[in-house]
């Protein structure tokens, strides 16, 4: 796994010599336009990125979203010719690692881009890996690891020790406990808690408000206080 030490996950310059960044936004549904909205606050602090517009395989109804072009089809930002930034602005964990696996043109980059009022000290030593995306409001301690494209929406809270592998997805508001465990590809729904030192196996899905109290096997979904499973796709 690629990881940026927490000092390092601002790839983008502050420095009003240097021009913006150009970044495009995977993704141009309600989360492509709430990432808009991440990278209009990042660049209110002070860091710079010039958003072109939005990339998806399903053209919206109208020309412009959120304000900013749709510009083409995963195809076309894979066939970029100069040098791109791009968030991957895509909720499902699984859909999201898809977009990404189709992204492999050298000039494409993926900064991670956190919103400026979460904080990242050096005391607290959180890694983060590429491509990952902190929502306003999500609140980190200490000793944290974050593999590539983790997706923390609004308002979420990671313990100490906490491991959240490739691709996890935490929906508003949900809550890693201390020393907790999210293989690659876990999903939280919004207000959903996974207490400390619990794991959760790869690929799984935890419904909106549900309470993890016990470790969950790989790919299924759970729901409710305590976690019970629902589905399990590998029966
Ligand atoms: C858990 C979840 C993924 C299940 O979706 P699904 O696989 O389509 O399952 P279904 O809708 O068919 O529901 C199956 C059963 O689980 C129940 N259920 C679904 N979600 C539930 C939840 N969060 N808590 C408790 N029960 C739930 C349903 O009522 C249904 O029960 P029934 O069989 O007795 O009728 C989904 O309901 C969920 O909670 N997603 C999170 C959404 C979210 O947080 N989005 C954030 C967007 S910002």
């Amino acid at each position: 796994m690629t990881q940026l030490f927490f000092s390092e996950y601002e790839a983008s310059p502050d420095d009003d010599q240097v021009p913006p960044r150009p970044l495009a936004i995977a993704g141009a549904g309600g989360l492509g336009r709430e990432v808009a909205l991440l990278i209009s606050q990042i660049n209110a602090a002070g860091t710079r990125w010039d958003v072109r517009g939005f990339y998806d395989d399903r053209a919206p109804a109208v020309p412009t979203v959120g304000g900013l072009p749709y510009l083409g089809t995963l195809a076309d930002l894979n066939a970029v010719s100069t040098p791109l930034a791009v968030a991957v602005a895509v909720g499902s964990s699984a859909s999201r690692a898809a977009v990404v696996g189709r992204l492999t043109s050298p000039h494409l980059s993926f900064p991670t881009l956190v919103h400026p009022a979460v904080t990242l000290s050096p005391e607290q030593r959180v890694t983060l890996g590429e491509g990952c995306l902190i929502q306003r409001g999500c609140i980190l301690t200490c000793d944290i690891t974050l593999g590539r494209f983790v997706l923390l929406n609004l308002g979420c809270t990671l313990g100490h020790d906490s491991v959240l592998d490739d691709f996890c997805s935490l929906m508003p508001h949900a809550n890693v406990g201390g020393g907790a465990h999210l293989a690659t590809g876990v999903y939280l729904g919004t207000n959903a808690t996974v207490i400390h030192q619990v794991t959760v196996a790869a690929g799984t899905t935890v419904g909106a408000g549900a309470v993890v109290v016990r470790d969950l096997p790989a790919h299924c979904t759970a729901v409710g206080v305590p976690a019970r499973l629902i589905k399990n796709y590998e029966l």
